[in-house]
């Protein structure tokens, strides 16, 4: 018999509460908060010192600098890789908004390249025809936690003698061929914002093991200074810098988390594993893949619905929505990530970050195009996927995974007690 779907007034799969926020918070998050609110330093102090260096070590890199978010340490990623006015930086057409407006902070511009289906990754089979003589940079984003092939990433990367830029914001502890993510590019960023694996409210953490880039990430960093803040400071900028430091609260909740981080993969893993094993063979939808040597960090778990399975012959995103409001009605946390794929963001079509159509219009850029219908592997998978975090995450276990996997296949078997077009909208 068919079950009643919330949406129309049926029991709630999965009650209020059943699901818990993220991130967990414990004594030590409490002991390393308030011993860092009753010492002194509230701006750049022992904690951010602290921070570094055991996310250095944690990652397995030689240098790190804490920055108050992820979008902070791309930015520098560019300036520190010599990207400067003009200089086309190689993004994929699918990810989130700063892994391209970083490029234009430091007056270079973004070159899409379309997206793989499968791995929902930069396809590196594009990137070569998207390369000109003004290519600097290729800034990979190991998206919701898959590691992009790194090995492909190196071999166009040598031919052409271009930087590598590793966006890691989604990608903690994720590793290709047994290495962390963080350790392939030139350098890398991390974020540590609510909703990332490391959680520190807002933050992020530059990494390299190049000591030049390093030197050049930091002058940007703080003010266009040499010296750190623990450094006998001249107060001198020698070049255009931000102030893109950390302060001490948030370095030492990220302290606290970083203990716990391990564990909380572990979790996330498990719990991945079990919504697979929960949703294997369910009919119209495309399961995250894992491919040999690429282990995921399930950051967030992506599914991408097949509206034609279904008997659904219009546009496949108000099919998506219809299902994704179905399934959050049964108490499933889940959401679309992105609606718009890059080049389609307003930034990007109408061409002007800093006015008078700059850094496009500066004589030193080349003209590039923008057109949406160049990326249609994004456009589709953007049309038709649904995601989610907290489900999978710690504390949660293996029994919410399951719960959020029969969420799903309540709406699936019932698809057409939905009234598509009607929901579907917005
Ligand atoms: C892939 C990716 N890159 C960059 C960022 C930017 O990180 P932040 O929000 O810390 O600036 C995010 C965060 O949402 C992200 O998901």
């Amino acid at each position: 018999m068919a079950e009643k779907l919330a949406i129309n007034g049926g029991e709630k799969m999965i009650p209020d509460g059943f699901i818990k926020n993220w991130p967990p918070i414990d004594k030590i998050d409490e002991d390393f908060v308030l011993a860092s609110l009753h010492q002194v330093n509230h701006a750049f102090g022992p904690n951010c010192v602290e921070f570094e260096k055991e996310f250095a070590q944690w990652n397995g890199n030689k240098f790190a600098i804490t920055t108050n978010s992820g979008t902070a340490a791309l930015h520098m990623a560019v300036a520190a890789c010599d990207c400067g006015a003009g200089d086309e930086v190689i993004v994929p057409a699918y990810s989130w908004s700063s892994s391209a407006t970083c490029v234009l902070h430091h007056n270079c511009i973004p070159v899409f390249v379309d997206i793989d289906f499968d791995t929902m990754n930069i396809d590196t089979k594009k990137i070569e025809a998207a390369i000109t003589e003004k290519t600097k940079a290729i800034i990979v984003v190991h998206l919701h936690g898959l590691p992009v092939n790194m090995d492909e990433i190196y071999s166009i990367a040598k031919k052409y003698n271009l930087k590598v830029i590793e966006d890691c914001c989604q990608a903690h502890g994720a590793e290709f061929k047994g290495k962390k993510v963080g350790l392939f590019g030139d350098c890398a960023a991390f974020s540590f914002n609510q909703n990332k694996c490391l959680c520190s409210g807002e933050g992020g953490m530059f990494v390299t093991d190049n000591e030049d880039i390093y030197r050049k990430a930091l002058m940007l960093w703080s003010f266009g200074e040499t010296r750190t803040p623990v450094e006998k400071r001249d107060y001198h900028a020698y070049a255009l810098g931000w102030m893109y430091r950390n302060n001490d609260l948030t370095a030492a909740f990220g302290r606290a988390q970083l203990r716990k981080l391990n564990s909380y993969l572990e979790i996330q893993k498990e719990n991945a594993r079990a919504l697979t094993q929960e949703l294997a063979g369910t009919k119209g939808v495309i399961l995250p893949s894992e491919p040999e040597n690429h282990q995921h960090n399930w950051y967030n778990y992506t599914i991408r619905l097949i509206p034609e399975e279904f008997g659904w012959k219009g546009n496949p995103a108000v099919f998506r929505n219809a299902v994704m409001k179905a399934i959050q009605a049964e108490g499933a946390r889940i959401s679309v990530w992105q609606s718009f794929i890059l080049p389609r963001m307003t930034v990007f079509q109408a061409k002007n970050a800093y006015g008078k159509g700059c850094p496009w219009s500066c004589q030193y850029s080349r003209e590039v195009s923008y057109n949406p219908e160049e990326f249609p592997v994004a456009q589709r998978h953007t049309d038709t996927h649904f995601g989610m975090t907290e489900p999978l995450r710690a504390p949660n276990g293996k029994d919410v995974a399951i719960m959020v996997g029969k969420a799903i296949k309540k709406v699936l078997n019932n698809i057409d007690a939905l009234d598509i077009e009607k929901l579907g909208q917005g």
